[in-house]
Order: structure tokens, then sequence, then C-alpha cells
């Protein structure tokens, strides 16, 4: 690559008016890092649009990043927790914001088109791009997933505030089997229907304009091949009038990768025919081959001018929602609150309210601002850590990037002064493997501790995405369990700060510590969130959007089965005992339900009718606290056999001490329906039992 990055207008010339492109996407990936400021990209995005304009067409191209927690490629951008992070906060608004500030901020860089929101499910935790995801939840993430949605796109009509959305990965790539990427997932037809496409379905609903195409393959057949879900499913079923997009070079990678396709050509069709309307070939020189192989198979009619059409119409319809033709680039004066106060504000509301407070034995948190504080280990002092992959590099590792945001160490500085400070351990992947070095002052932190009253010890991992990110074992690095270890030695109470997009196994190192908070990749204002939890200036209310487990190999997830419980050992139904459930979340104040009531006990299988539930929450603690509800239902029994518990509805409510507030919750014969053997969505008549947290109530389902 060029350093520094400069366009090369003759290749940009070659692209739009010999070959006709269309769209643009990313930022290079270089040594001196991807991230323009806003006038580089108003240069880099006139300039194109300029070409556009002048060609025979006229057609303004459109151009994509991946924003995906904020406007990750453009400097001084604000940024958000990662979507793990932001599904812990169980707060659609929080959602919401964060779609909002990133669509101004990457429309204030003149780019219309985000990739983002991931809606695979977060299933697989070693997967490497768990931490895109919004968690093991279908309900949960077809509801933070919407709620992003409509915080990038604004109104159907999308205005200079707001970005076209593209949901991905469509659909299935969450779930490799061998739980590294791109690799092949087998899904049956029930889960696929049950799990992972009501999400894509609930995003479509909202008036999505784009989606991106599964990397990967499921039951044999590659994303891009896959007609029915791509035609039949998206485009048919659900009326999805938008285009959709390949993934990198995956009609490439139909014949060098998945080998589907004997030859590039071939590949070409397939994706094509199958529905894919764009091709992301992101590289040059190899777009000119592609373009020559379209024409010529069009010509051969082995792709129908129609398909073309198709395709054709729906880019242009979704250029022509975003406004395009009118107006290409955007006024860059008019973006007043880019990486405003106010959107910092969000921002840090966000971070705060996703940190999980996992452990607090006898409330050892909040912290006393005078006591002797030790920080120590290789998260504390990163914001690389705090961002994750995708932030201003595409694996979003190097430090040089980042803003003037303060890691936690600094805000713990910032808060009470000077404190010691640690590295503990040094962090390093290497072969795919996370094999972390030694520190040389370690031992000086052992010696230290005699003169501290708790030491602050934050571990986590490198930020990585896609086969980068590719790991041999979720457990923590050795070396920075090692940490921990060594100082439990000197009896010095520990406070354990995880910084990781996916949950490491901590099980020897947990006993030891008497708090453990979960910041997730809270981004640039997760210093500040995690300080700010710690001394007790904010109250935490995050709960974990996915089961955490405790061995590497049993990854279990909240809606087991009652088959899944029995354990040989002990022939009790104890299997299931993750370090930390679904949904588990401390807070600094204490919360009592009572009072679960059901209007009815009979609910018919009819559009119409629904019962009425309703329970009570008490703040019966000191302080301030929020609270996330959730309903979830047993199916008591069923012809397929059902999961233990279901999320069906959840809001977060905020309570004073000793205020009480009373929910309504209603259940709808819909949330009571399964994919059954004969392939369709059914209820069945019987029991059924309403569980709020340690509350349960039963009710009976009725045909009319
Ligand atoms: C990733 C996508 C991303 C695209 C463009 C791909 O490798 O799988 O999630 O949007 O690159 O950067």
């Amino acid at each position: 690559m060029i350093v520094p990055h400069i366009i090369d207008t003759a290749k940009l010339n070659e692209a739009i008016n010999k070959y006709k492109i269309g769209s643009i996407l990313n930022v290079a990936n270089g040594p001196e890092g991807p991230t323009f400021n806003r006038e580089k990209w108003k240069s880099v995005i006139n300039t194109v649009q300029d070409y556009a304009a002048n060609s025979s067409s006229g057609i303004p191209v459109i151009y994509g990043v991946d924003a995906i927690h904020g406007a990750t490629y453009t400097s001084n951008s604000t940024l958000f927790p990662q979507e793990i992070g932001l599904a812990a906060s169980w707060n659609l608004s929080l959602a919401k914001n964060m779609g909002e500030v990133t669509a101004y901020e990457t429309r204030a860089s003149g780019i219309p088109w985000n990739f983002s929101p991931v809606l695979d499910l977060g299933r697989t935790p070693i997967w490497s791009r768990f931490f895109e995801t919004l968690g093991e939840d279908v309900y949960l993430t077809k509801k933070m997933g919407a709620a992003i949605v409509e915080g990038y796109q604004g109104g159907s009509k999308i205005d200079e505030k707001h970005v076209a959305a593209c949901l991905k990965h469509y659909v299935g790539y969450g779930s490799p089997r061998s739980g590294r990427d791109r690799t092949p997932a087998l899904i049956p037809q029930r889960t696929m229907e049950e799990l992972h496409l009501p999400p894509f379905e609930e995003a479509i609903k909202k008036g999505a304009l784009t989606v991106m195409i599964n990397s990967g393959e499921v039951n044999g057949i590659p994303g891009h091949k896959n007609k029915y879900l791509i035609t039949d499913v998206l485009k048919n079923k659900w009326g999805f009038a938008g285009f959709t997009v390949s993934d990198w070079e995956d009609f490439i990678m139909l014949h060098k990768v998945a080998q589907t396709d004997s030859s590039v050509k071939q590949g070409i069709a397939s994706a094509i025919n199958a529905g894919v309307d764009m091709s992301m070939v992101p590289n040059n020189p190899e777009y000119k081959k592609y373009c020559k192989l379209l024409i010529e198979l069009v010509n051969e009619g082995a792709v129908s001018k129609d398909r073309i059409n198709d395709a054709v119409r729906r880019i242009l319809r979704v250029k022509h929602h975003l406004n395009l033709f009118e107006q290409p680039t955007v006024n860059y004066s008019s973006y007043t609150d880019f990486g405003s106060k106010k959107h910092i504000a969000k921002a840090y509301r966000a971070a705060a309210e996703s940190v999980t407070l996992l452990k607090n034995t006898d409330n050892i948190l909040p912290l006393n601002k005078n006591a002797r504080i030790m920080v120590i280990g290789p998260s504390a002092n990163s914001l690389s850590c705090l961002n994750g992959a995708w932030t201003h590099t595409w694996q979003g590792v190097e430090e040089k990037y980042h803003n003037n945001h303060p890691t936690i160490k600094e805000a713990i500085e910032n808060e009470i002064g000077e404190i010691s400070y640690f590295k503990g351990s040094i962090m390093s992947m290497e072969n795919g493997d996370e094999v972390d070095l030694p520190s040389q002052d370690l031992k000086a932190a052992v010696n230290a501790c005699k003169n501290h009253d708790v030491a602050i010890v934050c571990l986590g991992e490198l930020p990585s995405t896609e086969r980068p990110g590719d790991i041999y074992s979720l457990d923590m690095a050795l070396e920075q369990r090692n940490i921990i270890k060594q100082l439990s030695k000197t009896g010095i109470p520990i406070v354990l700060v995880l910084v990781e997009g996916r949950p490491k196994i901590i099980n020897d190192i947990e006993p030891l510590s008497a708090a453990v908070l979960q910041a997730y990749l809270p981004g640039d204002q997760g210093g500040r969130a995690v300080s700010d939890i710690l001394f007790g200036k904010v109250n935490p209310s995050g709960k974990l959007p996915y089961t955490y487990p405790r061995h590497n190999g049993v990854v279990m997830h909240y809606d087991h089965k009652q088959s899944e419980l029995i354990n040989g050992n002990t022939w009790q139904n104890d299997f299931f005992n993750p370090q930390w459930e679904f949904a588990h979340g401390l807070s600094y104040t204490t919360f009592e339900y009572s009072e679960l009531s059901l209007n009815k006990k009979n609910l018919y299988s009819n559009d119409k009718d629904s019962i009425v539930v309703s329970v009570s929450i008490t703040n019966t603690g000191k302080r301030e606290g929020k609270e996330s509800v959730q309903l979830y239902i047993n199916d008591h029994y069923a012809t397929i056999s059902p999961s233990l518990k279901k999320l069906i509805a959840f809001d977060k409510i905020s309570l004073l001490p000793s205020e009480k507030k009373t929910l309504t919750f209603s259940i709808r014969n819909e949330d009571l329906m399964f994919y059954g053997a004969d392939n369709t969505w059914q209820s069945e008549e019987g029991s059924f039992s309403v569980i709020i947290k340690d509350l349960k109530s039963t009710f009976n389902l009725k045909n009319d």
C-alpha cells in the first residue's frame, strides 16, 4: 500500500468509467493505520463522487465501512461498547443511541453505508467474533438489533444524519462447528427457524436496507450459494426490497475455498443466481476479471438479464433512499456534534450500564477512595483492549491511533490520585495461541502487596477478529492467571476486572478473587465507567448476555433442555454448572420480586387472546439502582422436547431506595410457538410456567 494514503485517480477513473464500479468499501490497512480524520474523508469521498458524477451514467457510488461501535475509522469519533457489551445493558434506548451517534459520525465522514449490526447469535464463545454479537439469546438479539437499526437509519427516508444498515452475516455464520471463523456450521431447520432467522426478520421489518451474506457454509451449502435463504426467505417471504452484498471476495471463495464451484466464473454465476446483488471484490485488479466474467456469463445465458436488472434496481433503490442522487456528499460543516460531549456522554452511559458485577463478596465493592490501591494487569492501561477489533484498524491492536481517553488505570488515577501500577504480564498472540509473557514487575507487585489494601487486577485478551482471532483454547492466558495466583498468596483482597470479548475460563482464579467485574469491550469510555463503578459513583446494572462457561469443554446455554442436566457422577440433575448464568449481574442495592400474578389461567390459541402478567419489584437496599426484569416461559411438555426456559420479554427499570414498581407483560399464543415436526410454526395445548426471577406461576394454553 502507498503511505500516506492517497487516491490513485487513474485507477479510480478506470474503475468508475471503464468498469462502472458502483460501490467502494473500507480503508487501507497499513502501517500508518487506516483511520482518517474528517478532512481526509471529505477529500476521499468528494473525489470518488466527483468521478461518479462525471461518468457516463452519473450514478453516485455507495461507500461503506465497518463502523461497528462508533465511527471506528474516523479519528476523534465517539466509541461505544462493542455489541456484546451493549447487549449486557439490556437497555434498548442505549442501543438506539449507539446507532444514532454512530450514524451521525459516520455520515459526518461522508460515508452513508455501515456494515453493521452483526445479528449472528453468540452461542459459540470461542469464535473470534463472539464480541461482535448481542449474545446467546434470540429475543435479546432481536430487540437490540432492531433498536440499533432504528438508530442507524432513522425514519424510512434516510436523511443526512443517518446511514443504511447492513445486517450480517446472513445467516448461521456465528455457529461454526469447530469454533473457528468461516468454517462449516450444521444447523437443523428448526434451529435455523427458531434461533438464527428471527433477528434478521425483525430488522428487515424495521426497514433495514442491506444484508451481508454469511462467508461460511451451513449444512454443506455456502452462504453465497443458498438460494433458499437469500431469495426464497429473505426476498420473497419477508419482502426485502434492499440489496444483498457478498462478504469479502466470497464469489471467488466459492471456487477457491468452499470448492462447490469448479471455476471462479461458475462461482460468480452461483452467487448471483442465488440472489446476491453486489459483489465485494475488494482488491484491484481482481474486480476487472469479475466484470469480464460476469459479462460473459450474461452473454452465455448463465445469468439472466432479469437477475442483473433486479440486482441493479435494488442497489439503485438503496442509493435513492440515501438521497445520494441529489446529495452524493454531505455538508461537512453541519456536523457540529461530531465527537461532542453530548455524544461522549451517551457512549459513557452505554458503557456504564453494560459493565456487569459478577461477584462481590462481603460487599468489598464499592471501594473506599482512601484505600491504598494497586492496579495491575495487561488490560489495565490499554485503550486497544477496551475497544477491541475493528477500531482504527482491522485487528485493533495498535495503541497509537487512540484518542486521549483514560484507560482504566488513568481513570482510577483521575479519581483518587496516585496509585501503584504494575503490568503483571505481557499479552502476546503467537501462531493462533495466547502465549502471554511474564513481566519483570510481578515480583515487585507481590512485594508491594503489604503496603496496599486492595489489588485491582485487569485481565483479558488482545483485540482480534476473524481468522487472526482463532484460538486453541478458551482458557485465560496462563501468565495472566498467574498474577492472581501470586498476589493471592499475600492475602491481599483481589478485585478482578475482565476486559474481554469472549468469556475466558477463569475457574481457578475466580475463587481467589473477592469481586469480579465484567467490562466486556466497553470502548473509549470504558476506563471511566469501570472506575466509576469500582468507587461507587455508578451502581452497576449490566447483566450477562451469555452463559459464562466454567469449563473449556462444556458450552451450555440458558435455554438448555432437561436431558442436558443429568450428571453421571452424582445422578442428580446438576450438570448445568456454569461460572455464571445468562442474565446474572449484581447491583450495589438489592431488589425483591413479589406479587407475580396472571389475570387468568387459560390462554386461547388465537391471535387476539393474551394473558397479562404483573410483578412487583422493590428496591430493598440503600441506593438507587437499575434492574432488568426478565420474563421466561417453560413449556412443560411438547412434541419437540422443550427448553427449560425461554426469554419472551424484558424491561429495564430504575428504582429509588424503598421504591416499588409494578410491571406488566403480556403473553400471547405466538410467544408459545415452536417449529414443529412437520416444519411449521405451531403451539400445543398444555400447561406452561411463567418464570420471573425466583417466582413462578402456571397457566394453560387451550385451543378455541
Ligand atoms: C467481514 C465483514 C466485513 C467485511 C468488510 C469481512 O471480512 O467478514 O464483517 O464487513 O470484511 O470489512
